[in-house]
């Protein structure tokens, strides 16, 4: 329990993932394309990577864009893509100095290379100096999907056993998520999905097992502060069983 502006206690989420919806329709709302309402979804990132940091959250994880998400045509990929390099270029030294650890997660196979490497020494940037922990930990799930995620999981634990396939009777759910590309960090507490839509959209979904879901109506360009702080407060209220009697 942390105290929390306003004298609420509140119960803080180690995790909190978003599924950040709605950037399409909250630019049609406003007369203009859909790649306005991606601009300005950024400022929404800057505004949650804050407030987990004042509000004590360990990590915060974004899905970015979906394994899915290549369907779109191709000037909104494109604008997508180029909103990430330079989100990249802009904000990672700022992170850094905040003690954020960067990372990306996802199919990399299909990036553009030059964008893939500036990932990659992005997150180099950012890794702690040994003995130290960083305040956060910002994860960008970005040509991601729930399903890649366990197919590559299960063809990579397969390849270790090649030369012993009986012993793999004996593998566990934690070994075996090991070989998630979200190995060593703990599974979403909470998950927040913005823009009225309640599905999952093949996002988490072995990691999701016993998150708490809050679906709101907020489209991402307005999910601010406030909205954070309000999703911290729901989560407080909630009663996790993990299947068992209380
Ligand atoms: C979220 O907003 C951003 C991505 C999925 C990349 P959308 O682009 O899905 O916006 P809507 O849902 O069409 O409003
Ligand atoms: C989910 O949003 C993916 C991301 C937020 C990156 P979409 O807008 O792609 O999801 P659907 O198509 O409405 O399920
Ligand atoms: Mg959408």
């Amino acid at each position: 329990m942390e105290e929390f502006k306003g004298n609420t206690q509140l119960k803080v989420p180690t995790h909190v993932s978003i599924i950040m919806d709605g950037n399409g329709r909250w630019a049609k709302l406003r007369g203009k394309e859909r790649v306005y309402g991606h601009a300005n979804g950024v400022e929404s990132v800057r505004a949650c990577v804050e407030a987990a940091v004042e509000n004590g959250v360990r990590y915060l994880s974004l899905f970015a864009f979906s394994e899915e998400n290549w369907g779109r045509p191709a000037e909104e990929v494109n604008t997508l893509m180029g909103l990430m390099f330079k989100a990249i270029a802009n904000e990672i030294e700022a992170l850094r100095k905040q003690r954020v650890r960067f990372r990306v997660l996802g199919d990399y196979s299909r990036l553009d290379p030059s964008l893939a490497d500036a990932i990659r020494a992005a997150e180099v940037s950012t890794v702690p100096a040994a003995g130290e922990e960083p305040v956060l930990d910002l994860i960008i799930f970005l040509s991601y999907s729930g399903k890649w995620d366990i197919l590559q999981a299960a063809k990579r634990l397969a390849a270790d056993y090649k030369d012993d396939p009986a012993a793999l009777d004996k593998v566990g759910p934690e070994e075996f998520a090991g070989k998630l590309v979200t190995a060593g960090i703990p599974d979403p507490d909470l998950i927040i999905r913005t823009s009225g839509e309640s599905r999952i959209s093949n996002y988490l979904l072995w990691q999701a097992a016993y998150s708490e879901f809050l679906f709101v109506d907020t489209l991402w360009p307005d999910f601010r502060k406030n909205e954070f702080r309000s999703a911290l407060e729901e989560y407080s209220k909630r009663d996790r069983r993990y299947g068992k009697v209380k």
